[in-house]
């Protein structure tokens, strides 16, 4: 049974949960709430065993998320805005969830919402979304994540580019530049995402998230830590009912079942 939520949507497709941030008036711009709330959804479907593939999105058709609520700025000290920051937040949800989450992109993609795509593990963009950092716009530069994850996705000298300058890209050029893995007419989006996350959904829930470990940390440690610790979850797997299942599957030329165990 889920909670509700006021900001946030949660529609589940068997084995596929798509969290819709649901602030259409306001280009799904996140306020403390949204985020609040994105958190709390994603810790519940953290716990849900029957998901085993998270997608993201924003409400309507022109944003996917137009970024933090700038009306919330207006007053804040540095003080308060580096304690909110600091908390358990969205991003940091998004980074840690273990499970495959894939950022469905139907517009506006811009500061934090930016920021939100670039913690997800894959990005699919419809043809009339755009991309950007504004916040340079604003006096201030990005908080959630886009200095760092930016630079790791599509190099430092565009990561530099977008950022210094607050230019919005379209989706043709963000693919060009490996930010988002695929482009789609805008009628297509919900059906090549979900296609996506049901293949993926097929696989073990266990190779799924040792995988993810993996490849996070590529990122995150020197190449013989990283090689190091990919042996250790590699060897992890053959700890699991799936690997037997997938194992004897493919001599029993069938499809596995994969079970999460
Ligand atoms: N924070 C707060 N409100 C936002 C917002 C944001 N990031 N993005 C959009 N909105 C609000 C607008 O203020 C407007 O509210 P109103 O109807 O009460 O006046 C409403 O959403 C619609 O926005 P509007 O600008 O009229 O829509 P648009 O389709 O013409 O333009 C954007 C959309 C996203 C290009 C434009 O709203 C924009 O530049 N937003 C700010 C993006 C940004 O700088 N993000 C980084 C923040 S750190």
């Amino acid at each position: 049974m889920s909670q509700s939520y006021e900001t946030v949507l949660l529609d589940r497709r068997d084995r596929v949960a798509v969290i819709m941030i649901n602030r259409p008036e306001k280009r799904n711009a996140l306020n403390i709430q949204t985020r609040a709330e994105g958190a709390a959804i994603l810790d519940e479907l953290r716990a849900d065993d029957s998901v085993r593939v998270v997608i993201i999105t924003g409400a309507g058709d022109k944003a996917f998320i137009a970024g933090a609520d700038i009306a919330e700025f207006a007053d804040r000290t540095a003080i308060s805005q580096r304690e909110i920051m600091l908390e358990r937040g969205l991003f940091n949800a998004v980074d840690t969830f273990p499970k495959p989450i894939i950022a469905m992109v139907n517009g506006y993609c811009l500061g934090g919402g930016c920021e939100v795509a670039l913690a997800c593990d894959i990005r699919v963009a419809s043809e009339t979304a755009s991309f950007g950092q504004p916040e340079i716009n604003l006096g201030i530069i990005p908080g959630g994540g886009g200095t760092q994850r930016l630079p790791r996705l599509v190099g430092e000298g565009k990561a530099m580019e977008m950022i210094l300058t607050g230019e919005i890209i379209d989706a043709q050029t963000a693919f060009n530049l490996g930010l988002v893995n695929h482009v789609v007419p805008a009628d297509q989006l919900e059906i090549k995402t979900m296609e996506i996350a049901n293949r993926i959904a097929e696989k073990s829930p266990i190779a799924l998230r040792l995988a993810k470990e993996a490849i996070k940390l590529a990122a995150r440690s020197n190449l013989d830590e990283g090689l190091r610790r990919e042996v250790d979850l590699f060897a992890l797997c053959f700890s699991s009912a799936d690997k037997e299942e997938g194992v004897k599957a493919f001599l029993e030329k069938r499809k596995p079942e994969f079970k999460g165990k």
